[in-house]
């Protein structure tokens, strides 16, 4: 059974394209090291990340990412326990463009099976509709 959990952050002011890519480099290699996938998509100054794995792979990560100085301001938007399935399985971490996350987010949705996880997903998609795109 897998964790997922989902948070929004507010990147540090002035972090630059080499920071934001040394993040993505390391957590492609820690994650497929853990078994983690999700979704990393940074835009308009906010993170959103997506993750599922393991529940002590995912609550270890969580508790160093919670701690990192390059973000602020985290707020947990869903942790669902006992999942049978990964929402993400296709992905380690690949930035994604605001732009992509509507039809990333609506691809998800029409391959979910568990009620918790297709309810914050349709959360997210609206919530992306109503600011026309431009939530991230
Ligand atoms: C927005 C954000 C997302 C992150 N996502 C991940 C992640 O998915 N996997 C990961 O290993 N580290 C991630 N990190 C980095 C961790 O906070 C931490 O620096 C890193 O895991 C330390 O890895 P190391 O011990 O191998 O140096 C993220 C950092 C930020 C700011």
């Amino acid at each position: 059974m897998l964790d997922s959990l989902s948070y929004c952050s507010r990147c540090i002011p002035d972090l630059d394209g080499d920071a934001f890519r040394q993040i993505i480099s390391v957590s492609r290699r820690n994650n497929a090291i853990h078994g983690i996938t999700g979704l990393l998509v940074y835009g308009g100054g906010l993170y959103f990340q997506w993750l599922e794995g393991p529940p002590k792979a995912v609550q270890n990560l969580m508790a160093r990412i919670h701690q990192d100085p390059r973000h602020d301001s985290l707020v947990i938007l869903g942790n669902n326990f006992d999942e049978p399935e990964r929402v993400f399985p296709q992905w380690d971490m690949e930035p994604v463009g605001a732009e992509q996350i509507h039809e990333v987010l609506i691809d998800a949705i029409g391959s979910i099976k568990t009620e918790t996880n297709g309810a914050l997903l349709e959360l997210l998609l609206d919530h992306i509709q109503r600011t026309d795109g431009s939530l991230l």
